[in-house]
């Protein structure tokens, strides 16, 4: 079950000036080696648990009990969270899930409830979900590390109102709540109201949870293999640890992203040719946007580094994107994920009436898709367009937890190359405190004045 990284279009002998030479390849070598050492000995001091995710049988034996039962009970579950307790539950379950989970009956989803992820606070997405779904047969996944975030509690906010209105005394019941072990808003209502709780394993920052049960307790719930998630994930971490740029796929791609951010190709595109993983490249998004993206270098020097990763879609967004991706501005770098086998072949018949479609005939929409994602990485090689494939053999739960803690790992080891801590987020909490003011929160009442001043002072202008 290995995934390929078929990096040849990256490189300057093939993509021209604005692909990579072997020899920065190999000047990278010795960072390279130091970041690994740096990791390995973060990993072993334990600061970095998320190496260790894939072999923590306590949690697979405390979120599978947990999720048999909420599957029992429940014909809907209803994930509220946001950016990193969302995003991973949402790509593992369009992955692995059936294609429409939600619209099949109770049969089609093997007796396993529905999934709702409501990942905003936008009043139509939350108004009109509530409004489709009976609250005895629901249940809500409370899910934030910090306890504290402020979408994530007002949607529980809205929620316990919601279901407490229909269930009375045992509302309580329709709600687990999943945050850090120890600390926070969330821990002591699960602690001092008897909510059901897991708990988010300490040291893993939002982005990183997708195999923890932040996404793990849904995804079982919702009857996802994921043994075979945390298999695939562990039998990556034999190949991420290797300490060689060359034999380490996380650490080779994380070298070629951070040599094209240096040749101006500042924005990253992840492109499967899947529809199922098409939520894989909105996760990969905020991982390597809020890891990589920071104002100040590890030695507290203003840098303003990032690559700007895009999510794409093909082919669908070959309609869409890929003009601007060969023709625009030459600052993209793209990562097309192939698929080898989908599982299902869709052979397209002939037409006798349209003869001009007579090419397509006997062909199926597998060798179509594969050969549109070959013609594109070609067509941008031949314009001088770096690019790149990952391949998987197939999108099984092992070939997609080995995916997502490869990119996990890459991003540690970007973090590295960039010289910025990819664990931390600062850049978010000036529009939170904002928030907070505007929302009257106390405490807040000077960023409120700070706020007033501004709108009294600015000359607003729109027409
Ligand atoms: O990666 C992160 O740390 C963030 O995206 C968080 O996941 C997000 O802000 C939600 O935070 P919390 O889990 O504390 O509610």
């Amino acid at each position: 079950m290995e995934i390929k990284l078929d990096y040849t279009n990256m490189m300057a002998d093939v993509a021209g000036e604005h692909g990579i030479r072997e020899e920065e390849l190999e000047t990278l070598a010795d960072r390279i080696g130091t970041i690994h050492r740096d990791l390995m000995d973060r990993r072993e001091k334990g600061s970095l648990p998320v190496y260790d995710l894939p072999f923590d049988r306590e949690q697979v034996e405390e979120v599978r009990s947990l999720a048999d039962s909420l599957a029992e009970r429940f014909d809907n579950l209803v994930v509220l969270g946001i950016g990193g307790s969302a995003l991973g539950t949402i790509a593992v379950s369009r992955a692995l899930g059936p294609f429409h989970h939600n619209l099949c009956d109770a049969q089609g989803r093997n007796g396993r409830p529905r999934l709702f992820v409501l990942d905003n606070v936008d009043p139509v997405g939350v108004g009109e979900t509530l409004e489709i779904l009976e609250p005895q047969r629901t249940c809500f996944l409370v899910i934030s590390k910090s306890g504290s975030t402020v979408e994530t509690m007002s949607q529980f906010m809205v929620a316990q109102h919601w279901v407490r209105e229909q269930v009375a005394d045992a509302w309580r019941d329709h709600f687990v709540l999943l945050t850090d072990p120890t600390s926070g808003p969330l821990r002591k209502l699960a602690r001092e109201e008897g909510f059901r709780s897991c708990t988010i394993p300490e040291k893993v920052g939002g982005r990183f949870t997708v195999l923890t049960p932040v996404s793990l307790l849904p995804l079982a719930a919702t009857g996802i293999d994921i043994e075979g998630l945390l298999a695939g994930a562990a039998a990556m971490a034999d190949q991420v640890t290797r300490p060689g740029l060359a034999d380490n796929p996380a650490y080779l791609n994380a070298a070629l992203q951070y040599l094209a951010y240096g040749k101006g190709l500042k924005i990253s595109v992840l492109m499967p040719y899947s529809d199922r993983l098409r939520d894989v490249a909105d996760w990969f998004r905020q991982l390597w946007a809020e890891s990589l993206g920071k104002k100040f270098s590890l030695s507290g020097d203003v840098v303003h580094v990032g690559p700007t990763p895009v999510r794409a879609l093909g082919t669908t967004d070959q309609h869409s994107q890929v003009q601007l991706y060969m023709e625009g501005p030459a600052d993209k770098v793209v990562t097309f994920v192939a698929v080898e086998n989908y599982g299902r072949q869709v052979a397209i018949p002939s037409f006798p009436e349209a003869p001009e479609l007579d090419y397509l005939a006997g062909h199926s929409l597998n060798e179509l898709i594969a050969s549109e994602r070959q013609a594109t990485a070609l067509a941008l090689t031949q314009n001088g367009r770096p690019n790149c494939t990952l391949s998987l053999p197939a999108v099984t739960p092992e070939a997609v937890g080995a995916l997502l803690y490869m990119l996990e790992i890459q991003t540690l080891v970007a973090g590295g190359l960039f010289q910025i801590n990819p664990l931390d987020q600062p850049g978010v909490e000036e529009g939170k405190k904002f928030t907070h003011a505007l929302m009257g929160r106390a405490g807040f009442e000077d960023k409120k004045a700070e706020f007033d001043a501004f709108e009294k002072g600015v000359k607003r202008r729109s027409i």
